[in-house]
């Protein structure tokens, strides 16, 4: 295939390839149809009503751009939050954010730490700048904090990764523990607090805003995709000291919000009694799902995200297999990338239609791989 011969040389010697396989790449490259989208840690309980009346009042202004500050929903997060409009930035979701943030703070070469197997699209993002990662494998299916700690000791990087409530494996620390975490960090180490599924774990797994928030070196984000039911949307935002978040302004695409998906984000913001709803929701098909998992003798790991990791209880290839099988049945489901996490498979909550696919799907796959 002849292509431009002048790519950067860090462009160039960037492997093709992206995080995820969606979805609807398998369907193409399979020919098998999606049934049960319980893969891509998506929310399938979906967006309030209220966010989609909002939508479609607002279709009719799609002709203008967004107010590039993104004003509106920078106030309304702070409200919701509880600090100043200041202390937030506004992205293309969590995804778009991490880009920023690693574009900002690594040079190639530099070392990044992260969590051997952690969230793939911030490992992409940081090959893309021509970081080095430094990965610390994790302890009893919990990303290691003593770990990490001691990997910045060691290397000295600009960035280090870590989410909490965790994917892939669904786990997560307590606030204090995360805390003292981002406080013995060097100035010079910008700690990345994933908090993707921040609405969905225990309240205690959560430090509240202030304990955090005085720390330039530390940013939060989160997103409007995982319990708000919005990821095709793609709003994110990110908590950090005024200083820090201004810098999000030197480098973000001056017109990169959707106009209605912000409208979206602040509809949603507003309706918090459909937020508690689908939370229960999401609960529910939680333990739906463990409860399914047992009954076919797999263990369900404890879960604080929209998803449960369950242990197949062999190799990468066992669980490799319950995947592919399950898409035969036209049910779509993911699993950890490396081991010994890829001894999982990781299965998102949904509606019971879809679980209930999940259900019937799951013994006959099992039984077929013996
Ligand atoms: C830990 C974590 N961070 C970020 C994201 C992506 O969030 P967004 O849709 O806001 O880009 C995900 C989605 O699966 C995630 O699991």
């Amino acid at each position: 295939m002849s292509a431009f011969s002048r790519f950067t040389p860090l462009a160039s010697a960037l492997p093709s390839t992206v995080p995820f396989v969606g979805p609807e790449a398998i369907e193409r490259q399979s020919g098998l149809l999606v049934k049960a989208r319980i893969g891509a840690n998506e929310n399938g309980f979906g967006p309030a009503p209220s966010v989609l009346a909002a939508m479609r009042e607002q279709a009719g202004d799609i002709w203008k751009y967004n107010d590039p500050e993104n004003h509106t929903l920078k106030e309304a997060l702070a409200a919701h939050l509880g600090t100043a409009a200041a202390n937030i930035a506004i992205g293309g979701g969590i995804d778009e954010l991490l880009g920023q943030i690693v574009r900002l703070v690594v040079e190639p070469g530099a070392p990044v730490v992260t969590s051997l197997g952690g969230y793939p699209t911030f490992n992409f993002h940081v090959a893309g700048f021509g970081g080095q990662l430094v990965t610390v494998p994790y302890s009893n299916d919990r990303e290691d904090l003593e770990g990490l700690l001691d990997a910045v000791k060691r290397q000295n990087p600009p960035l280090v990764y870590f989410a909490n409530p965790d994917n892939p494996m669904g786990s997560w620390w307590d606030a204090g523990s995360i805390v003292a975490f981002a406080k013995a960090l060097p100035e010079t180490t910008l700690l990345i607090l994933d908090e993707a599924y921040s609405e969905t774990g225990p309240a205690a797994a959560l430090p509240s805003i202030t304990s955090l928030i005085d720390l330039p070196n530390v940013i939060r984000t989160r997103t409007f995709s995982k319990a708000y039911g919005l990821a095709g949307a793609r709003v994110g935002y990110a908590i950090s000291t005024p200083g820090t978040a201004l810098a999000f302004d030197k480098i973000r695409n001056h017109f990169g919000m959707n106009r209605l998906a912000t409208v979206a984000a602040l509809a949603a913001l507003k309706d918090q009694a459909y937020l508690s709803e689908v939370v229960a929701n999401i609960h529910a098909a939680r333990d739906r799902i463990s409860v399914i998992a047992r009954a076919n003798g797999l263990a369900p790991l404890a879960s604080a995200t929209n998803f449960v990791a369950i242990d197949a209880g062999r190799d990468g290839a066992h669980a490799r297999a319950i995947v592919d099988g399950l898409m035969q049945h036209g049910v779509f489901i993911r699993m950890p990338g490396v081991a010994p996490l890829n001894r999982c498979i990781r299965v998102s909550v949904g509606p019971e239609a879809d679980l209930a696919l999940f259900e019937d799907a799951l013994p006959q796959v099992l039984k077929s791989l013996g």
